[in-house]
């Protein structure tokens, strides 16, 4: 209706010149969500800076299936940790769902880490979140910046860990659309030569920070379930059970989660 109406509007000098630069920026392939700046996830708006991860929409089922659990868990409080957090879109969304959850998210990226902040200043949620710079290391280990003044992760349980990792294989990050690889910052997608690079070091880690009865949910390469399940038979020592692969919008094994034993 809005759009019907401006056809008969003439565009102003400075209107037409930021249009022209709108344009300019689509072409160079800049990704539409950087051009204005923000992205609607769930019922959030966030900002969106580059080279900070775009939130796709698929990773939305993740945050349904992550509530459905909460809600099922009947827990009091709820503790969620959330590694590579990207803009927040995940954490943010769940805190916005439900109050019952305390979240702390990580990212090695300090820009990532600056506008989940933001974004939780702008949505009034930041007293429910508790934002990291830190890396998960191969050793399943996490190191945090030394400027942070956090308890030590590497002692903390959770009642959750929900994360949405690099899972692509360094040889199809080629193979991404521009918008992708020129603009997005590659440690946000590149999961290395089998795209396990930090899903294996989760695994590990979620074993040892995961309360009993706590559950790590991940997005993932459709190629990772049939490696989470054997992992999970094969590592009986760190009690880990793979429960379930979930299907994305185009019916590809998307999501799993694995429940931590008592
Ligand atoms: C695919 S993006 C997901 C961002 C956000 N959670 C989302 O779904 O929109 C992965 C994020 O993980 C971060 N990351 C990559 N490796 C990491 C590691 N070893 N430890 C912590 N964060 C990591 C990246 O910087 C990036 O922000």
């Amino acid at each position: 209706m809005d759009l019907a109406s401006l056809k008969e509007k003439e565009l102003t000098p400075n209107e037409l010149e930021k249009l022209d630069m709108l344009c300019e920026c689509r072409l160079s392939r800049m990704p539409v969500q950087y051009i204005i700046k923000e992205w609607d996830f769930r019922d959030i708006t966030l900002k969106l800076v580059p080279p900070v991860f775009v939130p796709r929409p698929e990773t939305e089922i993740l945050v349904d299936f992550v509530l459905k659990r909460i809600s099922s868990a009947n827990l009091d409080s709820c503790k969620i940790l959330e590694v590579g957090c990207g803009s927040g879109a995940i954490s943010l969304a769940l805190l916005h769902a439900c109050n019952k959850i305390k979240a702390l998210a990580i990212d090695t990226n300090i820009h990532a880490c600056e506008l989940t902040l933001e974004n939780a200043k702008n949505l009034g949620l930041q007293s429910q979140l508790t934002v990291v710079h830190g890396t998960l290391l191969e050793d399943a280990t996490i190191k945090v910046s030394a400027d942070e003044k956090i308890p030590d992760l590497n002692k903390e349980t959770f009642d959750f860990i929900v994360s949405n990792p690099p899972y692509v294989p360094t040889k199809e990050v080629f193979k991404l659309m521009p918008e992708i690889k020129l603009y997005e910052d590659v440690r946000a997608l590149d999961g290395g030569n089998d795209g396990l690079k930090v899903i294996k070091p989760l695994l590990n880690y979620a074993a040892n920070a995961l309360k009993p009865g706590g559950r790590l949910f991940m997005e993932i390469d459709p190629a990772h379930s049939e490696y989470i399940q054997f992992f999970t038979a094969k590592y009986t020592n760190l009690n880990l059970k793979y429960e379930h692969t979930y299907k994305d919008f185009c019916n590809k094994d998307r999501f799993v989660e694995v429940l931590k034993l008592g």
